[in-house]
């Protein structure tokens, strides 16, 4: 059998060419072509006569969706239940798991650590990398205290090599550390390219899918996700969790984006530790616990991550801009665009002149959240600054702000407040349409319902 034949495909309009340009003569667009293998080199008649023969109802292949049998899905565990909850309960077999993040966050450690647990229970684990040697490997699980003897480590970047490996180990679970320092030997170009990552990763899939085998695959973003490998991998694999957090901060946020086997979005907390990764129990305990007391330009929030409640600072400052005309704004954890926006409304329907005044907003821990619910925790905690006035320490905001100021609904309110009352918070300031809701009525705390923002800060200022 020939080699199969690798081409440039444009990925704005499909031009194919056999060697790789510049500029695409179809679209003329730069830089858009990647290498693909060219599938249909691959004795394309066949294929042809099957698909007629799919025409037939008896073929085999196709079946009613009532006749198809479904061996029970056993879900295994990751070994780390705040892991297992974001993958939805636990790991799906013959599931394909994208964990991407920042450079240097905590992603081998997470799955070395989950690793060593699975081994533990009893699984034959292979972790390939391609990013470290054995020996900086075993440093680490020294480290963490994760040696296992089902544990079983490889420095291999071919992927072919790796599929053979599979065929001779059967191994249970696989992880691939990182997808961009793999590569296929029906490729020219350098792995960590995209034309290499999509490859490597479709290969792995049909591998996975076959052998209904569970595999995580670990992709470097950067913070806009411009390095495109493992964006344009969302879309083959399963399930996508994100680990994210400050470097300069302890905690981790472990995100599902995309889950084919559970409910998206979903959230786990974990603390980075000279000893490895630590599930948080109490997130909101710990986000809250450096709050200080009596302070101006700080509210608490709760926001909702899948069926996470969780209780977060909001910390404003305003001061007495120095550049005239020019105004900072700045927003870190939060939406850069929607804290403009919610000082634009405060300006206009609050009579606030904020226009000469610098803005800092910060969510607390390193946190970052884009709900809208944190409006009116934001709103507050800017106004407090600029007024000079602590707020309730007491009180925890829930809103959406609208552009007329007026305070709008948000989703699940009750586990939300659930977590301020199991908090100790004795008063939440909370849309006024949740005034309907029945089963509101169990909460123990004492609820401010409020129509606009004018009405929020009265109560809490
Ligand atoms: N000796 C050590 N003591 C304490 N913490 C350490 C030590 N070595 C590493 N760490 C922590 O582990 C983090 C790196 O973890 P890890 O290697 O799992 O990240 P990664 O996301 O896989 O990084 P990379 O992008 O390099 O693959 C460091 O940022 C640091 O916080
Ligand atoms: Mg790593
Ligand atoms: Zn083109």
């Amino acid at each position: 059998m020939a080699k199969p034949v690798s081409e440039f495909v444009c990925q704005t309009c499909g031009h194919r060419a056999p060697k790789w340009l510049g500029k695409c003569p179809e679209c003329q667009g730069w830089n858009t072509l990647t290498e693909e293998v060219t599938r249909h080199s691959r004795g394309g008649g066949k294929t042809a006569g099957n698909r007629n023969s799919r025409a037939n109802s008896a073929d085999p292949s196709v079946q009613a969706v009532t006749q198809i049998t479904r061996s029970q899905v056993d879900r295994v565990s990751t070994g780390i239940l705040e892991f297992d909850r974001t993958l939805g309960g636990g790991l799906v077999p013959g599931s394909l798991t994208l964990l991407g993040g920042d450079p240097g966050i905590g992603k081998s450690t997470l799955m070395l650590q989950s690793m060593w647990a699975m081994a533990e229970a009893g699984n034959r684990v292979l972790y390939v990398s391609g990013e470290e040697s054995p020996e900086q490997i075993k440093l680490r699980a020294e480290r963490l205290h994760c040696l296992s003897e089902r544990l079983l480590i490889c420095s291999e970047i071919c992927i072919e090599n790796v599929l053979g490996l599979l065929e001779k180990i059967q191994p249970e679970v696989l992880v691939l550390d990182s997808i961009q320092t793999f590569f296929t030997e029906d490729l020219q170009s350098a792995p960590g390219s995209i034309g290499q990552v999509r490859e490597v990763a479709f290969k792995i899939f049909q591998e996975c899918k076959r052998r209904s085998l569970p595999v995580f695959l670990i992709g470097h973003i950067t913070k806009d996700g411009a390095i495109a490998g493992p964006k344009s991998l969302e879309h083959i694999v399963d399930t996508v969790v994100y680990f994210e957090g400050e470097r300069s901060h302890a905690y981790r946020i472990l995100r599902t984006i995309k889950n084919r086997f559970g409910p998206t979005p979903e959230m786990g907390v974990f603390e980075m530790t000279p000893e490895g990764l630590i599930p948080v129990e109490n997130p909101s305990e710990i986000f809250l616990s450096e709050r200080p007391a009596d302070t101006t330009g700080s509210a608490i929030a709760a926001t909702l991550e899948g069926t996470r409640p969780l209780l977060v600072e909001v910390q404003a400052l305003v001061t007495a801009s120095t550049t005239l005309g020019m105004p900072r704004r700045m927003a870190t954890g939060l939406d850069h665009n929607r804290v403009t926006l919610l000082v634009a409304i405060m300006e206009k329907r609050l009579d606030m002149s904020l226009q000469g005044e610098d803005i800092f907003v910060n969510l607390a821990g390193g946190l970052k959240v884009t709900e809208p619910a944190m409006d009116l925790g934001v709103a507050t905690a800017i106004a407090s600054s600029f007024q000079n006035r602590p707020m309730d320490p007491q009180t925890v905001m829930i809103g959406e702000i609208g552009l007329t100021g007026e305070v709008r609904s948000v989703l699940q309110l009750e586990p939300r407040l659930m977590e301020a009352a199991k908090l100790g918070f004795q008063r939440c300031v909370v849309p006024h349409t949740a005034k309907k809701s029945k089963t509101l009525g169990k909460i123990k705390m004492e609820l401010a319902f409020v129509k606009t923002l004018a009405e929020a800060l009265e109560i809490v200022l």
